[in-house]
């Protein structure tokens, strides 16, 4: 363990920014923050907890009241992680930054969750590139605590290991679920479509753009779909993909895809804002009146 974690950053080059991997699990320096680092935690979550009630699914503004998160200060890990090892089994760790897609993979086949230990400077409170600390625990954290989404990641991480072993082109499929479920994905309830995705939920901006924005495309699941779509990383979604619930999300993705893999090899990729004849199209831009079962 060190005891003196990295702020591992991505690096800006003449190309642009660059990632920057690493590996290494830390103890969070919980002491460490300033008040500064607090105050950047307190404003993003009081501000995403007044826009999402209605747009952030139950499941996930339930959990995130369970787990004990609150504005006050940066939550401990370790407190964190009494209730969601003792709900769904889940572990976060401490990270210094991204992993490489292996080690990623392996942790969550072993529901280990890593959650990147510092938290975005105040210059950086509307956006930044690299997931933070806000980012990974106030967006991916809380849904550990679902049982079936909780299942859904750690057979995501397996998958990941296995996509691995297969190359490039599977890994790509595979990270394209990973973009368009747990990072983008919208879910259909009873009254009304609502965000489900920590990229979403993380984000004022995206969370108001995702549900009310007529600009993008929302789209019914469909894994080979999705699997063949291409994303942007630098800019709101052009497209989401809409699931109508997490059972249907864990019976597609039951199935071995190495079949799939081989199949999509031999297809075009396809660009994020492309609207198919066969898609199901969510053709509203508001938050009332989506479609329910009776109508699409
Ligand atoms: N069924 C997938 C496979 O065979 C594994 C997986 C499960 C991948 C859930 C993603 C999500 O690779
Ligand atoms: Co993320």
């Amino acid at each position: 363990m060190n005891s003196q974690p990295r702020r591992v950053e991505n690096l800006q080059t003449d190309k642009g920014k660059v990632p920057v991997y690493a590996t290494g699990i830390v103890e969070q320096p919980w002491d460490d923050y300033s008040a500064a680092d607090h105050d950047t935690w307190s404003q993003l979550y009081a501000r995403q907890r007044e826009i999402l009630p209605g747009r952030a699914c139950d499941e996930f503004l339930a959990a995130q009241d369970a787990m004990g998160m609150t504005p006050d200060r940066i939550p401990k890990f370790s407190e964190l992680n009494q209730v969601l090892t003792a709900t769904t089994g889940w572990t976060l760790m401490g990270v210094e930054g991204l992993l490489p897609e292996l080690d990623f993979f392996d942790h969550l086949a072993n529901r280990r969750f890593p959650v990147t230990w510092w938290i975005r400077r105040p210059d950086q409170i509307d956006y930044i590139e690299e997931p933070d600390l806000f980012h990974d625990l106030f967006g991916h954290v809380p849904l550990l605590m679902n049982p079936m989404f909780a299942d859904y990641m750690q057979a995501y991480g397996k998958g990941g290991v296995k996509a691995h072993g297969i190359g490039a082109d599977a890994l790509q499929n595979l990270t394209r679920l990973y973009w368009y479920t747990v990072e983008f994905g919208l879910i259909r309830q009873a009254d009304g479509l609502r965000i489900f995705g920590a990229g979403i939920v993380s984000s004022k901006g995206e969370s108001i753009y995702a549900l009310e924005s007529a600009a993008p495309n929302r789209i019914g699941f469909d894994l080979e779909r999705i699997m063949r779509t291409r994303y942007r990383i630098d800019s709101y979604q052009k497209t989401y993909f809409v699931i109508d619930g997490f059972e249907q999300l864990m019976r597609a993705t039951e199935p071995d895809f190495s079949p799939i893999y081989a199949r999509l090899a031999e297809q075009e990729s396809l660009p994020a804002g492309k609207v198919l004849d066969v898609d199901k199209v969510y053709q509203r831009g508001s938050g009332e009146g989506w479609p329910t079962d009776a109508d699409v």
